[in-house]
This record gives structure tokens, C-alpha cells and sequence, in this order.
């Protein structure tokens, strides 16, 4: 089944499921993400551009921090109204699943396309962007600053040794020698050293 149709379908869901999102978590994250996919996919030979690809965009539809459904039930809603079979919905729905770093205790995901989905929407929690959506997370849960600081130093910065493929340390290693310089010239301005 060609998928680009429900790719394309798949932005439109998720600007109505997430456009309310304060916290990082927004269309937009879903579109970058998708754009890392796209990215890391190109060099990782095997993987499945077009159900990585649509993992990437749906991978928050379900996610525990803003939503309380059971099973995926967003995701599989979408995709059985775009005529999905439920093979490949699986497909996707378990590609989804793998990225997320708690619900997997730190297990890397299996399929190649879970291991590029992860790289692609840690990518987003690095460099800048990572630093504002950090920011933003917290101001939405009602945490001050420094929590937001301590989240980069117990998260964050581990991110760059976890990485899956080759392209996504690379790029990872980039936006953590960004985040670990905001982090410096953050603690000099405000004296702590
Ligand atoms: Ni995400």
C-alpha cells in the first residue's frame, strides 16, 4: 500500500489533535520530527521510509503526557479511517511505541524504523529547539526554571551516547554542544559560576 496519501492526511490530523499543545509537543515538533525522520532514513539502509515516516508524524497521538487512551487508540482511528490494513497499523502503532524512552526502561527499538523515529524525535530535544521546548514543557506543568535546568542535566545530556544510527550521532553531537554551551554561559549569568 502506498502510504504518501495517509502521510499526507496524517499532518492535518495531527494539527487539530495537537494544536492546542503548549508544551512542545505541537504540530509543529511532529513535523520536524517527521523531517529527521525523512533525514536519518536516507542513510540507513533497510529501513522503511514511508512507515518511519508516518510513525514520525503520529508518534505523540497517543502520548501518556497528553492523552489517556488505551492501545493507540488515536493513531489506529486515523489509520483504519484512511483504510490502513491492521497489519500495518500494528506496524506502525509498535514502531510508535518503541520510541518512547520511559515506557521502554532504556531498550533500544528493535526495527530499524524505531530506531530511526527515536534518533529523529531526540534530535528534537537537543540544540535550540530542545532548549525552548524544554522551557515551554515546564512553564505548562508549572515548573520553575531551575527544574527545567536540572531536566537537561538528568535527560538531556544523554541523549548524544544513546543514539541509534550513525547519522543521528552525528547530529546529536552537534545540538549537545549547543545545549552544553547555553548551559554554561546560563550558570555565568546567573553567578553560580
Ligand atoms: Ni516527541
Amino acid at each position: 500500500m502506498d502510504l504518501e496519501p495517509v502521510i499526507t492526511a496524517a499532518f492535518g490530523y495531527v494539527r487539530d489533535l495537537l494544536g492546542q499543545d503548549s508544551g512542545g509537543h505541537d504540530p509543529e515538533h511532529a513535523l520536524r520530527v517527521y523531517r529527521n525522520t525523512l533525514r536519518l532514513a536516507g542513510a540507513v539502509p533497510g529501513c522503511d521510509r514511508q512507515t518511519a515516516a508516518l510513525a514520525a508524524i503520529l508518534h505523540d497521538a497517543d502520548d501518556h503526557k497528553l492523552f489517556h487512551t488505551e492501545n493507540n487508540a488515536n493513531a489506529r482511528v486515523f489509520l483504519n479511517a484512511q483504510g490502513v490494513e491492521p497489519e500495518m497499523a500494528d506496524r506502525i502503532c509498535g514502531i510508535i511505541n518503541s520510541v518512547s524512552f520511559s515506557r521502554n526502561r532504556g531498550r533500544a527499538p528493535e526495527t530499524l524504523e524505531g530506531k530511526v523515529v527515536q534518533d529523529a524525535d531526540r534530535l528534537d530535544a537537543l540544540g535550540a529547539v530542545g532548549i525552548a521546548r524544554t522551557f515551554a514543557y515546564g512553564g505548562k506543568e508549572g515548573r520553575g526554571m531551575e527544574d527545567s535546568i536540572r531536566h537537561f542535566h538528568e535527560k538531556l545530556l544523554l541523549l548524544k551516547d544513546l543514539m541509534n544510527t550513525e547519522e543521528g550521532r552525528r547530529l546529536a553531537e552537534e545540538r549537545d554542544a549547543f545545549l552544553r554551551s547555553f548551559l554554561e554561559e546560563y550558570l555565568r549569568e546567573t553567578g553560580e559560576i
